[in-house]
């Protein structure tokens, strides 16, 4: 049995594909989802420590699940706040996105039911598909044609998975489209909003005002907004539903006070600094300018660069770290293989020198 593990271990070495947790290094930070800098924005750490001290049994942990001890005033205030600033009927959170992805495509579709994701899906849409027993099936990435057909042949409830903005190719989908078309056949979209959210307002489908063509969307706050937690936007008999049905949800013990406060302040924070991602466009723009060949949406702040190699990707993520610049390598399985990348995030606090440094490095050491 151990033979199969360190077998198994042996061909991601072998492979340079080794995963190994290290120490968060104080380099330039061109990795991390923090896109607006509130992880370290020390304006906001100020105003909870200053809320902490007025209300300190927000520190309380929550104790249970929110089934038996777990929920609170302060939670369900917050979820009827988040349902009025996102415009849809209610809200329900999580401990994490995860969590929240499994729970929904682990309950709501049944055996007779379909599950279409497009192909570059988050894990945890996958991971939540496997707990189900509808049929799942995968359409080419962003193809509104692929899509379409798999709809025709669908049965039972049609549930359809993306994400507005994807978290490892970078680029957008077409969502006003796959609006259209899930409603053409009837079928329920859900849209995953974890890396768009707070770059761009309160999401996508918030700001394209798709609400009454979206079934669930997902909020994550690990993300641009530093903290923890996610929400499920959707309605109030699938929030029932979920409350009722969704083991993940059920069976785990809830976040503390503190994150949904946090989650509240950092609404309030965001919707008061829109410099945040103004600079945030800025640096982004900076980048493109450079031009270096990345698969990814002009205005995005996900830019992935593949780099097909996995020793030239190593040698190149490890080129840019003796520079003080830190980036991701992202390797097969987590993307296809042949399709590795290096995966670019930009944020708000990075310097226009440290962005001007990463392309001219990244374009020298693949002689672009
Ligand atoms: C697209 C997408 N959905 C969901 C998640 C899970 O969110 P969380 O980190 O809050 O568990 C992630 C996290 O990386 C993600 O990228």
């Amino acid at each position: 049995m151990y033979n199969t593990w360190e077998k198994r271990l042996l061909q991601r070495k072998e492979s340079a594909s080794l995963r190994k947790l290290s120490i968060n290094a104080s380099e330039t930070d061109f990795l991390s989802n923090d896109y607006l800098g509130m992880a370290r924005n020390k304006v906001f750490h100020k105003m909870m420590l200053e809320t902490i001290q007025s209300d300190p049994k927000i520190l309380a942990g929550s104790t249970g699940s929110r089934l038996i001890s777990g929920h609170s005033a302060e939670v369900h205030e917050t979820e009827s706040i988040l349902a009025q600033k996102h415009r849809t009927e209610s809200a329900l959170l999580f401990t994490s996105g995860y969590a929240a992805n499994l729970t929904l495509f682990s309950c709501l579709p049944q055996r007779q039911d379909t599950i279409i994701v497009d192909e570059y899906i988050h894990r945890s849409v996958h991971d939540g598909c496997v707990m189900s027993k509808a049929i799942k099936w995968k359409f080419r990435h962003n193809n509104l044609e692929d899509l379409e057909a798999k709809l025709k042949r669908a049965r039972g409830l049609c549930f359809v998975a993306v994400e507005s903005l994807y978290s490892m190719e970078g680029d957008f989908a077409p969502l006003t489209e796959i609006a259209k078309l899930t409603d053409k056949y009837g079928a329920s979209l859900i849209v995953d909003e974890a890396h768009a959210f707070g770059v761009f307002g309160y999401g996508l489908v918030h700001q394209l005002g798709l609400q009454n063509s979206v079934f669930a969307t997902l909020i994550t706050y690990g993300k641009a907004m530093g903290s923890h937690g996610a929400a499920l936007l959707c309605s109030k008999l699938i929030k029932t539903y979920l409350i009722n049905f969704g083991s993940p949800f059920i069976y785990s013990t809830a976040l503390p006070d503190l994150i949904w406060r946090q989650i509240r302040m950092g609404y309030e924070f965001l919707d008061n600094h829109p410099a945040l991602a103004s600079n945030l466009r800025h640096n982004i723009r900076l980048f493109r300018t450079q031009q270096v060949p990345t698969i990814s949406g002009t205005d995005s702040p996900i830019q992935s660069l593949i780099v097909p190699d996995n020793k030239q990707l190593l040698n190149l993520r490890n080129s840019l770290s003796e520079k003080g610049l830190q980036t991701y390598a992202v390797f097969s399985p987590t993307v296809k293989l042949g399709t590795e990348r290096l995966r670019i995030c930009l944020h708000t606090f990075n310097q226009k020198n440290d962005i001007l440094l990463l392309t001219q490095s990244i374009k020298s050491s693949l002689d672009l």
